[in-house]
């Protein structure tokens, strides 16, 4: 007897974190490609954005230098709640797997540790912003500061961030490191110094061993 189409399982999360130049946004495209060719629908996604409204508070928070680490934590978050409700929650819901460049480990390591504002307010902000949400599994990929800044030049798009000082990124790669150290069951470190087509086999390894199912 039939009971009509049973619902989709909810989709799986996979976060990407790093500095700059570690290859994540070409490892989101990647990623992404192989779960649809392994026929699981998949959205890769950015943050911040990923949807209308945190787009526009990009432009806001990477148009322009200055803003109090707290002002700005506040404004990644407030693109996150609506990333959160209009594109990764309707996402997972719907059974598809979404792969997103950044998520909130970047607020914590960012705004948190590497511009002082400390772990707590952001852990409030996440608590008040994501229901709960957490990624199934995030991929740290760890780089050499000095040569993810080359990469970042070298493909024109330096932002503002990629323009700090070496201590600055030197922060930001202990900081990732120290969260997925602090979370083995969610984090894995992978080695981005590699070409990408083994960061990549890493990853779909990962994959398969942690989030059994299509890849
Ligand atoms: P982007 O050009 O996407 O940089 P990248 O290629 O390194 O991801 O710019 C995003 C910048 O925003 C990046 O420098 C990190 C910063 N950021 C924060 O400071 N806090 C956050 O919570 C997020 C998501 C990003």
């Amino acid at each position: 007897m039939s009971h009509g189409p049973q619902p989709a399982a909810r989709g799986r999360f996979v976060t990407l974190e790093g500095g700059e130049g570690a290859g994540k946004s070409t490892l989101a495209r990647a990623l992404a490609a192989a779960l649809a060719a392994a026929g699981q629908p998949a959205l890769r996604t950015r943050e911040p954005g990923g949807s209308p409204g945190a787009e526009a508070i990009r432009g806001l928070m990477l148009g322009r230098d200055g803003w109090d680490p707290l002002a700005e934590a506040m404004l990644v978050t407030a693109a996150r709640r609506e990333h959160l409700v209009h594109t990764i929650r309707p996402a997972l819901e719907a059974g598809i797997w979404v792969v997103s460049d950044r998520f909130a480990d970047s607020t914590l390591a960012y705004q948190g540790l590497a511009q002082g504002l400390g772990e707590a307010p952001c852990r409030a902000l996440a608590e008040l912003a994501l229901d709960g949400l957490r990624p199934d599994l995030t991929l740290v990929l760890d780089v050499e500061p000095g040569l993810g800044t080359a990469r970042a030049l070298g493909r024109g798009d330096a932002n503002r961030f990629d323009a700090r000082d070496a201590a600055f990124h030197a922060r930001i790669r202990r900081a990732f490191l120290d969260i997925a150290a602090a979370e083995p069951g969610r984090c894995l470190v992978l080695d981005a110094a590699r070409p990408p087509e083994a960061v990549l086999a890493s990853a779909l390894a990962a994959l398969r061993e942690r989030l059994p199912g299509p890849a």
